[in-house]
């Protein structure tokens, strides 16, 4: 599939994204292991997230779909999984897969994971070593780093203190659902903070999570089944904020977004760049959520690195086309991370932006964007990851002349109706998709 993009004149009103996805994941595993029956609101019903309800009903959870977005989950305990008779298949979707490894690594039977090509490629060494260190049995492609992998949970899950050695919330999120099965507190400490949806999202279930500044504990806790309502996604929304931020004369709102603070550093960078931002709402129970406000702006460069990274890794795509139109100079550092995405991302934005003009190099963990590019339209290609896709449509809005982005049905694992979403704020078929 590709999308034929064609400037826009401008963007204009208001516009809601479909749920998070980090979140929605975290709802199905944990309504799996609760006790008693989850209901969720605004489950993302985008490939990636189907995948994981799909793998809880290959672990033998009832799960029904009572309408769009809308999950009926029958948890079956911590103890009540059941062994898979067939390959779980976590497609493009390393949520999928990490947060999956962490609960296996408390059942006491055989699981095998796999995913597609870009999946495969991706490191899983960095989950199995510290649940290996917990009693779980590891194995599979790479010495047990990539998948496939085959995982044997411990029948008694030993409780560890470590270190993680990225700020990923994956990894994190792994050893948290595993703690849950440990024979005592589970430390973690993270080298900066990444996103806290697991945190929350346990202690909404009843599970014992304490955080304090540089780590999270959790207690060996049951979880009890609760509702949960999936605020729409920012990294979802950021495309939109892009789009609205360069093409002169737009105005957009986009409702009902989740605002955590672990996932809002691209606000902070727009603002710092003179985006004319707006955000109203804020702290609820759980989840934080609210409404952004953008008109185009004049925009300026920013550096970009340390603890503000994890706070928007999904983003940067996005980021670097803002930066690519925005005046001066934009950098990138401490986003090393960026390579093992689903795609090699600082290589795929070098190579995507700059055949439509914008002038990117690489730099092994970030990149330089000198601004002030004028955009043109070209043959381009996503590379199989979403996020270079929509990305690249979005560079094709203000670009001169018509470009096409090759390769986008992976637009379907994060943002279905994204073609539909930009073409109703822009008021004209600006995306155009083809077979
Ligand atoms: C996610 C964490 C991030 C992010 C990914 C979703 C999550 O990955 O890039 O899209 O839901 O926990 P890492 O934890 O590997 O940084």
């Amino acid at each position: 599939m590709k999308l034929r993009v064609r400037p826009a004149r401008r963007l204009t009103g208001h516009a809601e994204v479909p749920g998070d996805k980090s979140i929605s994941h975290r709802a199905a595993l944990l309504g799996a292991l609760a006790h008693g029956v989850t209901e969720v609101h605004g489950y993302l019903e985008a490939e990636d997230c189907l995948r994981t309800i799909a793998a809880i009903e290959a672990l033998g959870v009832e799960v029904t779909r009572k309408g769009p977005g809308e999950f009926r989950i029958t948890g079956a305990g911590l103890r009540g999984l059941t062994e898979p008779s067939d390959v779980i298949d976590c497609g493009n979707s390393a949520t999928t897969s990490r947060l999956l490894l962490g609960v296996l690594a408390g059942q006491p039977f055989w699981t095998m994971l796999t995913g597609d090509a870009s999946l495969r490629r991706r490191p899983m060494g960095r989950v199995a070593d510290p649940l290996r260190r917990m009693g779980a049995t590891v194995v599979g492609r790479g010495d047990g780093a990539k998948l496939p992998l085959a995982v044997r949970g411990a029948d008694h899950v030993t409780a560890i203190a470590y270190t993680l050695p990225v700020a990923s919330a994956q990894l994190k999120s792994a050893i948290l659902l595993a703690g849950l099965y440990a024979d005592g507190p589970v430390t973690i400490t993270e080298p900066a903070a990444s996103r806290d949806h697991s945190e929350r999202m346990l202690r909404r279930f009843g599970a014992r999570v304490e955080t304090a500044r540089g780590g999270v504990r959790i207690l060996p806790s049951k979880l009890v089944a609760t509702t949960v309502r999936v605020p729409g996604d920012i990294s979802s929304a950021a495309f939109l904020l892009a789009a609205a931020l360069v093409t002169s004369g737009s105005h957009v709102t986009i409702d009902a977004v989740g605002l955590n603070p672990t996932r809002t550093g691209l606000l902070d960078v727009l603002a710092e760049m003179g985006a004319k931002l707006d955000v109203a709402g804020g702290e609820t129970d759980d989840e934080p959520i609210g409404s952004i406000t953008v008109s185009a702006s004049e925009l300026r460069g920013a550096s970009v690195g340390g603890a503000l990274i994890p706070r928007l890794i999904d983003e940067v795509p996005a980021l670097a086309v803002v930066a690519a139109v925005a005046s001066g100079r934009t950098e990138i550092r401490d986003a090393a991370e960026l390579r093992v995405k689903e795609s090699d991302r600082i290589a795929a934005i070098a190579r995507g932006l700059g055949a439509m003009g914008a002038r990117v190099s690489e730099r092994p963990d970030g990149m330089v964007i000198e601004g002030g590019a004028r955009l043109r339209g070209a043959l381009v290609s996503s590379g199989g990851d979403h996020r270079l896709a929509m990305a690249l449509a979005v560079a094709g809005l203000v670009a001169e002349g018509e470009t096409i982005v090759e390769d986008t049905a992976c637009i379907e694992t994060s943002f279905p109706r994204f073609a539909e979403t930009i073409n109703a704020l822009t008021g004209e078929p600006s995306l155009v998709t083809e077979a």
